[in-house]
């Protein structure tokens, strides 16, 4: 969803001052003021313009309720201000102090099972607790008091990754509020609810309580409401912050961290009250398939970005620079790689490439956490190679101002879709929709077409090519929006298991796709999950013939053409995949998971058929192109050298050398080209 948003101050502002930015979250509560001195001269030497400060400083703001000890803060602030580090200053309300729970142990979070969560480890609150959002707001007035107009704070950092749900009595009594914000009477919720099955009516608001541990599974509509209401809950406590912050200082753009496609809120919702879109990510280099991955998500990053004003970016807040300390076994990250994935998140829109943390702990949860000073210290050949990146960004920041990433192709993804689909009880869980969205978004990738991650109701006419894997529940505007999208020219391809539920979660009844039928030119009656014992193929013509797995669906053809047709048992001779004229536009569906090459086969079918051109033809496997502006990014991912077919002459801003139609390009490294007289035809 967009919206306007032309009052608060954020990226471009921040980066036409600083530059790209660079740095990490810093804990300086963990080292003396000798270190600080020597961090501050580090930093500098590093190009290291931003720090996160603050996040987990509470119990050393505030030792003992209302006794603040906020001094040693202001000398870090000032001293790294020195050194030419803007403050990205924190709320450190994500980590309360022991006393919090101690005295108040209703402040703790209650799980599912009806377990209250101890302290001693970092997100141990209840968002609901007024004592919790009491003393959050107080930390938050002083230090607002003592850095509200503090020069070197360029950005607020409320809580961090906020993400616990709670199912407290508290929780109850703000999740019937919010029900009864949604449905007004009961009725109402006992009617979304489908609450007249299983004996579940509710003749008092009293009686509603969160989806707790129960004997059996629980109404699916209660759980999806919940969800949104944990999200909504959650933004909440945000936004409470947030506006105290923008009342004491207008000036300064306020935001807090993402965490990827996050399941326990909805950030669609969270966007618009992002002055900065950031995100925390943190690829497994043991996983081949997180290359795709980590692009994907900078894809939904820079649009969660898009605003009817035009884009407004996005960063990289956190990343590791080496191993992470929540993995079970964290293989080992060359130096080239952690400086690529720095280079990648630039390429796909990113103003700022920053990491967890600062330096190496020595004690902690977090102690074998890489840092960008490692434990070795500065004799190493990690601190050698962040000094030199450092340099290398603020060389590459004039380059890439207002540089911004077009994208042709349009995904659709919605958070309370993932989540209805996920419940338990629906005819397959190996049918889920952030894994499709992956799947079919791994031949754009390596087709090098850059693609935006949206919502289904967004407005999709910028977009020649728009794919809906995996689209469960859609909306009536959201049918209605896709059936205008194709109506109106617009190219749409339709994954399995789509628009099956509403708003509400419930199943629409008639042959499906309900309300996107006409559209496909085919309806189905029934799913139908493959056994794991037979084999059932799919067979085109234009596609060639492989194996169908998990899903199939019983379709019949209403003036779509076959482009793919099953074998086997139980969907001998019934259609695959169809494509059909509607209107202006044109409709595929797809009724099934087919391997990897089906699959590239028909997305890269559907990209040309629409004219879309990769930003360069012929990639070599695992060589990732993006464009952003006129600058193209070429990164590789193989360990070995790679030699890129780049049409025209440019100059590769990394190297300062000149690439003439040809780029030969080491193994885990980028070129940042530059077109001369041109460029690429
Ligand atoms: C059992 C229960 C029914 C129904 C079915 C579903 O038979 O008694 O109420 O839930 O399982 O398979
Ligand atoms: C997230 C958190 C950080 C840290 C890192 C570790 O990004 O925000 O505080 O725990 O994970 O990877």
């Amino acid at each position: 969803m967009t919206s306007p948003r032309t009052a608060r101050p954020g990226l471009p502002e921040l980066t036409e001052r600083l530059g790209i930015l660079y740095g990490g979250d810093y804990n300086p509560e963990q080292w003396t003021p000798e270190i600080w001195a020597e961090d501050a001269r580090l930093m500098q030497d590093a190009g290291v313009n931003l720090a996160s400060v603050g996040i987990f400083s509470w119990a050393s703001l505030e030792p003992e309720p209302g006794r603040f000890t906020v001094d040693w803060l202001e000398q870090v602030i000032d001293l790294l201000a020195d050194h030419g580090v803007a403050i990205d200053l924190a709320t450190p309300t994500a980590s309360p102090p022991p006393w919090l729970g101690h005295r108040w142990p209703d402040t703790l979070p209650v799980t599912a099972e009806g377990v209250r969560l101890g302290w001693g480890s970092r997100n141990h609150y209840c968002p609901s607790s007024p004592v919790y959002r009491e003393r959050s707001r107080l930390i938050v007035a002083e230090l607002l008091r003592r850095f509200g107009d503090h020069p070197a704070v360029a950005i607020w950092h409320v809580g961090n990754e906020y993400g616990t749900p709670c199912y407290c009595d508290q929780c109850a009594v703000r999740f019937r509020g919010w029900l009864q914000d949604r449905y007004e009477t009961l009725d109402a919720l006992n009617t979304a609810w489908g609450t007249a099955f299983w004996s579940q009516r509710y003749s008092d608001w009293a009686e509603i309580i969160p989806p707790r541990q129960a004997p059996y599974l629980i109404n699916p509509s209660q759980q999806l409401d919940f969800r949104r209401f944990v999200s909504d809950l959650l933004l909440e406590c945000y936004l409470e912050q947030r506006s105290m912050i923008i009342d004491a200082n207008p000036a300064v753009p306020v935001t807090t961290n993402l965490m990827r496609f996050y399941w326990g809120a909805d950030y669609r919702t969270w966007a618009p009250h992002l002055d900065v879109i950031a995100d925390d990510a943190y690829p497994d280099p043991n996983d081949p398939q997180s290359v795709v991955e980590a692009a994907l998500t900078s894809d939904l990053m820079r649009s969660l970005g898009h605003t009817t004003d035009g884009q407004r970016g996005w960063m990289l807040l956190e990343q590791a620079a080496g191993a992470v300390n929540w993995r079970g076994h964290n293989v080992a990250k060359s130096v080239r790689r952690t400086r690529l994935e720095s280079l990648r998140a630039i390429g796909r829109g990113a103003s700022g490439s920053c990491y967890f943390q600062w330096r190496a702990s020595t004690a902690g949860t977090e102690r074998f956490h890489a840092a960008l000073v490692p434990h070795a210290g500065e004799d190493s050949d990690r601190w050698r190679a962040h000094v030199a990146h450092g340099q290398e960004l603020r060389a590459l920041s004039p380059a890439v101002q207002g540089q911004q990433v077009t994208a042709e192709v349009a995904m659709i993804f919605d958070w309370d879709s993932w989540w209805a689909a996920e419940e338990p009880a629906v005819p397959s869980n190996r049918l889920k929709p952030l894994e499709q969205l992956q799947a079919w978004y791994t031949p754009l990738w390596q087709s090098g077409i850059t693609t935006d991650i949206v919502a289904s109701t967004a407005d999709l006419s910028g977009y020649p090519v728009v794919l809906a894997p995996t689209a469960y529940l859609l909306t009536d505007d959201a049918l209605a929006n896709l059936q205008n999208y194709v109506a109106a020219g617009g190219t749409l391809v339709v994954g399995p298991f789509s628009g099956v539920a509403d708003h509400n979660g419930h199943v629409r009844r008639g042959r499906f796709p309900v309300g996107l039928t006409d559209v496909i030119g085919a309806s189905g009656e029934q799913w139908l999950p493959l056994p794991d014992t037979c084999e059932v193929m799919i067979t085109s013509e234009l596609l060639g013939d492989g194996p169908a797995r998990v899903w199939s669906e019983q379709l019949r053809a209403e003036g779509a053409e076959v482009i793919a047709t099953f074998a086997g048992w139980p969907v001998d001779g019934l259609p695959a995949v169809l494509r059909n004229a509607y209107q202006q536009g044109t409709a595929w569906y797809l009724a099934t998971v087919p391997d990897d090459d089906r699959l590239g086969r028909l997305i890269t079918t559907v990209i040309d058929d629409a004219g879309l051109r990769p930003v360069l033809a012929g990639l070599p496997d695992r060589v990732e192109a993006v464009r952003r502006g006129e600058l193209l990014f070429v990164i590789n991912h193989n360990i070995d050298d790679v030699v890129v077919t780049t049409p025209g002459r440019w100059r590769d801003l990394l190297t300062d050398t000149l690439v003439d139609d040809q780029l030969r390009l080491p193994g885990e490294d980028v070129a940042v080209l530059e077109p001369i007289d041109g460029g690429a035809e």
